[in-house]
């Protein structure tokens, strides 16, 4: 899987070169790529962003290095046959789920833009979309200081459902969001520590009474941390 990454900010991506997202790059199994924005800019400030048209508080980032840098890299990778998609985190877009991760772990190319101030001129949407699909996707409802947070997120998300990526795929299976429930509780050894016990049905070796006590779990957890999981 190809994965592109327009960023004011671009040493904020540098942690992807550690832990299993790092390895995965290693392997070939992900191919990142960081593009700072600012190169992409003409005048000797490297200006991104100007004020916005109509007034208002903030600055807006310019569209000329986002064309610029959206076809440099769309020219430059067979888009014709990779069909990218553009992910713009935006606290204005689509909720980002397990179900979301799902869907784009299956796609060849993403291409993430990470706004920053006020946001990005509309217009560079509508030009995307010229190019590839388009999504505005937002990590929740609270305001970040720009998309790239929201981007290592997805990233993450994303990039341990590519096949190979983790090297147990059944343990991507018993988590949380999976199968709508959040995820059971999890013990090791000792089975006593420090007053606290394991609960005996773990170490009673019955699979099915241990299956169906982490199911109960499940739903206990769910309806007090998360009802609205339940009612969906
Ligand atoms: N940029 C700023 N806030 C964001 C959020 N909540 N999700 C995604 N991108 C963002």
């Amino acid at each position: 899987m190809r994965i592109d990454v327009v960023t004011i900010f671009p040493t904020f991506f540098d942690v992807l070169e550690v832990s299993l997202l790092g390895k995965a790059r290693e392997k070939g199994l992900l191919d990142v790529r960081v593009h700072d924005l600012r190169d992409a800019t003409t005048d000797r400030h490297r200006t991104v962003d100007d004020t916005p048209y109509g007034g208002g508080a903030g600055m807006v980032m310019k569209p000329e290095p986002w064309g610029h840098v959206l076809d440099g890299i769309a020219d430059a990778s067979d888009a014709a046959e990779t069909d990218p998609v553009f992910v713009f985190p935006s606290p204005a877009g689509e909720r980002f789920t397990q179900a979301t991760a799902r869907e784009m772990a299956h796609e060849q190319h993403v291409i993430f833009g990470c706004g920053r101030y006020e946001g990005i001129d509309e217009r560079v949407f509508a030009y995307a979309a010229t190019r590839g699909r388009v999504r505005l996707v937002s990590l929740g409802d609270y305001v970040l200081n720009g998309g790239e947070v929201a981007a290592m997120a997805m990233i993450e998300a994303i990039g341990r459902l590519v096949p190979g990526v983790v090297g147990n795929p059944a343990s991507l299976v018993e988590e949380s969001h999976e199968d709508g429930l959040l995820e059971y509780p999890s013990y090791t050894k000792p089975a006593s520590w420090r007053g606290y016990d394991v609960p005996e049905v773990l170490l009673s070796g019955n699979h099915g009474r241990i299956a169906q006590w982490r199911h109960d779990q499940q739903v206990e957890r769910t309806r007090e941390r998360r009802p609205d999981l339940l009612a969906d």
